[in-house]
């Protein structure tokens, strides 16, 4: 099986679609690790293709916070405007769908979580090396894959050590080597490349390829201005910042 793991869309319609579109044809199936909704112009048509598309989905912070779960004093004052236009915008329906998503999921032997494997309902983000490195006791498959900081990476652990990589590098998964790899975010990057980041993960090849996709940044600023939403979320997907 192949699958395309991402994260972190954002309610960014451009940056899904591009994905959706560079993947098609080259997967099995998509798996979605949270963040559908907040900072972008498009949540219902996000959240839709991917309830339509995705073999799997949990939670991010971003669908606690515009259900009610998570209290959007949690957020900083952009990530709160972005989710209190959301929260007004959606159904009962898609809150009820985005409501029920699970903190984590396994598929094949990968965990699925936005943020830490451990304690998922307390958005802890893995940044530093120590911080991923204490994760690998809080999931039992051999894979974990992550979203959260938008930030791509890996942290592998077995007998020969420890690895750290930053970044969105392609990987060989080793026999006897567990890792844990930060997928990086479709619709909001900020590891200063504004392509749009998610992973091709071929289980039986046993390689992750970290792919970027080129996608209309223009068409998804113009949306976030015309819908009033804080203009620093705009000028963010130029940069990738
Ligand atoms: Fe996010």
């Amino acid at each position: 099986m192949r699958y395309a793991v991402l994260s972190d869309v954002h309610a960014n319609l451009e940056a899904l679609r591009a994905v959706l579109d560079d993947c098609r044809g080259e997967v099995d199936a998509v798996l979605c690790l949270g963040d559908l909704v907040g900072y972008g112009a498009d949540p219902i048509p996000c959240v839709e293709l991917l309830a339509r598309d995705a073999a799997a989905l949990v939670a991010g912070n971003h669908e606690h916070g515009v259900t009610g779960r998570l209290s959007l004093g949690w957020f900083n004052r952009f990530a709160r405007a972005a989710a209190q236009w959301t929260a007004e915008r959606l159904d009962d329906d898609h809150r009820a769908y985005l409501g029920s998503l699970p903190l984590t999921a396994v598929v094949a032997d990968a965990t699925l979580v936005h943020a830490s494997p451990d304690r998922p309902g307390q958005w802890e983000y893995l940044t530093s090396a120590e911080d991923g490195f204490r994760a690998f006791a809080a999931f039992p498959t051999r894979l974990c894959f992550v979203g959260h900081s938008h930030q791509p990476g890996y942290w592998s652990l077995g007998s020969a050590g420890r690895r750290r990589r930053m970044g969105a590098v392609d990987l060989a998964l080793e026999n006897g080597r567990r890792y844990l790899v930060n997928v990086g975010s479709v619709g909001q990057p900020r590891d200063r490349d504004p392509r749009a980041c998610y992973a091709i993960w071929d289980a039986e090849a046993r390689r992750i390829a970290m792919r970027r996709v080129s996608y209309d940044v223009a068409a998804a600023q113009g949306k976030i201005i015309a819908a009033g939403l804080p203009r620093f979320l705009a000028d963010r997907l130029r940069s990738g910042t």
